[in-house]
């Protein structure tokens, strides 16, 4: 039996003797004061042993790390949970409470399904990899959803994540949000420890990356390319890459090696990529042979037309592909006939789906 409790029925709920095996607490933008937090903590103790799948929902609700504290005090006690999901987006948390986060978290061997929503905390690289180190500990995941978007990473170079995710042999899909504060002006300028964490993920076929407003160029992304591309059992790669630094999208390396690729969503809106690198991406892409879906967003670019009708062609030839959903607004290409695109696409290929915008001037 599933249950949700709303802030104002949690007092009753304690003296009720119900027995249930899903919690749903749903206390987004609810100021949490210690005695509530302790409260929420005690809710879970009792519950632990029959609590399989757990959501807490805690979005701006003004915990900071004591009163998180008190909460996994309970949570750590639920060992029989296998799917947790855990939003504590802009809550003052450091890395004080992720070190604790990652503390509970080791003790749910049971867990399969993972979430944790930690965007605009206060949370450094330190924190992270204590976090991480936690999460290795459930052996049993499949499934790990990590957003740490707008955090105070103060380091530029990703090697907390080295070796953490090597334990996890069950994992099959990843997904990881790493998006910086632009206006903070610092980035990550070298993913090469996330990489090699990646490349030891061999078991994921669902890889999920938002590595937007850092400072990446053309050289760190064919460094992450070489790494994701000794994940041979990849079938998707969603990767959002928005307000970059790139003139390229050097991807070649995936094309050439994951060949059960058969979903690519790319956003990269806002870089600097031309034509000469849409039309050298498009070498290593007309290899993607197996692919079917295809979300592709480069809007704000430089690219010409010359780059774009490279681009319409490949992807014309790619046989497999059943949904093509194509961004190009705002590029320098004013002069580009899209219905003669749509046409062609309409006349040459197999696509069930389709949404092709190359202007953006409404
Ligand atoms: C808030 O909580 C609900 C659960 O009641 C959840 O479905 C929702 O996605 C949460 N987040 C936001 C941002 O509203
Ligand atoms: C991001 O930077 C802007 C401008 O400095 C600031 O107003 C905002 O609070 C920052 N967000 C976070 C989550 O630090
Ligand atoms: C297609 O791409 C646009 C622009 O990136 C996006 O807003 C839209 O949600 C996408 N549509 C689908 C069906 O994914």
């Amino acid at each position: 039996m599933r249950i949700i409790i709303f802030l104002f029925s949690l007092k009753f709920l304690k003296s009720q003797e119900t027995s249930y095996t899903e919690l749903c607490l749903a206390f987004n933008y609810t100021k949490i004061n210690d005695e509530m937090a302790k409260n929420v903590g005690t809710q879970l103790s009792c519950h632990s042993q029959q609590l399989i799948k757990i959501d807490l929902h805690l979005r701006t609700a003004y915990l900071g790390d004591n009163n998180l504290h008190s909460i996994l005090v309970g949570l750590s006690k639920c060992s029989l949970v296998e799917d947790l999901k855990l939003e504590l987006i802009y809550n003052r948390l450091t890395s004080e409470g992720a070190r604790q986060i990652g503390k509970a978290l080791s003790q749910l061997k049971n867990l399969k399904i993972l979430q944790i929503d930690l965007d605009q905390n206060e949370i450094d690289e330190h924190g992270i990899s204590q976090l991480l180190y936690g999460i290795q500990e459930c052996q049993q995941l499949t499934e790990v959803n990590l957003q740490l978007n707008e955090n105070k990473i103060k380091s530029q170079d990703t090697s907390f994540f080295t070796n953490q995710l090597q334990k996890l042999r069950n994992l099959k899909t990843f997904k990881l949000g790493l998006k910086c504060n632009y206006s903070a002006l610092i980035g990550l300028q070298d993913l090469s420890g996330l990489g090699k964490a990646l490349a030891q993920s061999e078991n994921v076929q669902f890889l999920k990356l938002d590595l937007s407003a850092n400072k990446i160029n053309n050289q760190i992304l064919n460094s992450l390319s070489l790494e994701i591309c000794k994940m041979e059992n990849l079938q998707s790669l969603q990767i959002e890459l928005n307000e970059n630094q790139m003139t390229e999208l050097n991807l070649g390396q995936v094309f050439e090696r994951c060949q059960n690729l058969n979903q690519f969503k790319i956003r990269a809106i806002e870089n600097q990529i031309d034509s000469t690198g849409i039309i050298s991406f498009c070498q290593s892409f007309k290899k993607c042979y197996s692919l079917q879906i295809l979300d592709f967003d480069l809007s704000y670019n430089q690219i010409r037309n010359e780059g774009i009708s490279q681009l319409a062609e490949t992807i014309l030839d790619l046989k497999n592909l059943r949904t093509l959903n194509l961004s190009l607004e705002y590029n320098f290409n004013d002069q580009f006939d899209e219905i003669y695109l749509k046409k062609l696409f309409i006349k040459k290929s197999q696509l069930v789906k389709m949404r092709i915008v190359v202007f953006g001037l409404v």
